[in-house]
């Protein structure tokens, strides 16, 4: 018997909300701080199979999640695409040499880089009990090429930007890379064991429409057309960040099977522009649950309100903030959990 989550996103609608949050593993979790302070950095934590399954595992432990996603991150792939990769404390992710002045073909592949990340899946989901869903991920191209173009994260992501616009063959070129390489990731993943993926899309809304269509939607429908024809039993969740009003040509276009709303979206509106039978998962101000209180309460019951009658997974609009007290993770819970429609 597929679990809760696994059903929504396969059509379903149920009285009862399944429900996960997207970074559920980390920094706010006391358990995860201490294993990640033994084991030196966040990297060793990922590319240990043990380590990154007992993360994967410990929000499940805790709070009963309805999916377990994988430990890992997005810029995985360009790691395995040769790119040098370090997450230096308080800085966030740094990848060299940076893609505006170097090219593809100077870096080395290190596709070993996945086995680990497999194994991390293999051991979760033998870890799982049927009733929670192992959710496998990668970052979109756009997203992904932000960070192998500029070296690290930037605010307006105009760098990558820029090169799109000047040498639109030379990003194409890492575009293809990446969606090659994903298709590979996403796979094995799959083939280890996820039962549904997601594909973050974080920065989806730094685009104009017509590049919007070039470097996210075609990308985003290649990986989405492969995956389908491999794997036609697993689904898709596309969560294209910040896209806004693209978000209904989003769902039309790329063929993916659901799609994740960040908290900017209102839902009655999503919930219009979308075919009714196609799921959707947010949309919580992460903010929110830092908060808590009866704002909290009344925003939750809002989203589980205007998503009623629909395939619906109760989550935030993006990750869960390393503040946010457990309390109020084990309130939401309960609101999601005991309200009847
Ligand atoms: O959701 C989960 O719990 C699964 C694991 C996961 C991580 N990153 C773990 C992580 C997932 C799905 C991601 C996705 C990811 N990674 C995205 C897309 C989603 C989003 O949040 O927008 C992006 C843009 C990245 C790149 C990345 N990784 C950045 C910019 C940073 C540094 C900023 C930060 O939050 O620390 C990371 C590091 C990272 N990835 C951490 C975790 C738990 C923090 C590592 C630590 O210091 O312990």
């Amino acid at each position: 018997m597929p679990g809760l989550l696994l059903n929504t996103l396969r059509g379903a609608v149920t009285d009862q909300r399944p429900v996960w949050l997207m970074r559920q593993a980390g920094r706010y979790l006391p358990e995860y701080r201490a294993l990640r302070a033994e084991k030196g950095g966040f990297l060793e934590l990922v590319y240990d199979s043990d380590a990154a399954a007992e993360v994967t595992l410990q929000p499940i432990r805790r709070f009963g999640f309805d999916g377990a996603i994988l430990f890992s991150d997005i810029l995985i792939v360009p790691h395995a695409l040769g790119q040098n990769l370090q997450f230096l404390a308080g800085e966030g992710p740094h990848l060299s040499p940076r893609l505006v002045d170097a090219t593809l073909s100077s870096l080395e592949a290190a596709p070993h880089h996945f086995e680990p990340v497999y194994e991390t899946v293999r051991k979760v989901r033998a870890a799982l009990g049927p009733e929670t869903t192992m959710l496998g991920f990668i970052g979109s191209p756009w997203t992904v090429a932000t960070y192998m173009v500029t070296g690290e994260g930037s605010r307006d992501h105009h760098v990558a930007r820029a090169m799109a616009y000047r040498d639109p063959v030379a990003f194409a070129e890492i575009i293809d890379a990446i969606v090659e390489s994903s298709i590979t990731y996403l796979s094995g993943q799959i083939e280890a064991g996820a039962e549904a993926v997601q594909l973050f899309d974080s920065w989806s809304g730094s685009l104009s429409p017509q590049q919007f269509e070039r470097w996210v939607v075609a990308p985003t429908a290649r990986i989405v057309d492969t995956i389908r024809q491999r794997h036609p039993h697993v689904p898709i969740i596309g969560f294209p960040k910040g896209a806004g009003g693209k978000l209904p040509a989003y769902a039309r276009e790329t063929g993916v099977d659901a799609i994740g709303v960040d908290e900017t979206v209102d839902p009655h509106w999503i919930h219009r522009e979308l075919p009714a039978s196609m799921p959707v998962q947010g949309n919580l101000d992460p903010l929110l649950l830092i908060s808590g209180g009866a704002e909290l309460e009344e925003a939750a019951r809002t989203v589980l309100r205007a998503f009623e009658g629909r395939p619906h997974v109760f989550n935030l609009g993006h990750g869960i903030d390393k503040t946010t007290p457990i309390a109020h993770v084990e309130r939401l819970l309960e609101i999601v959990r005991s309200d009847k429609a």
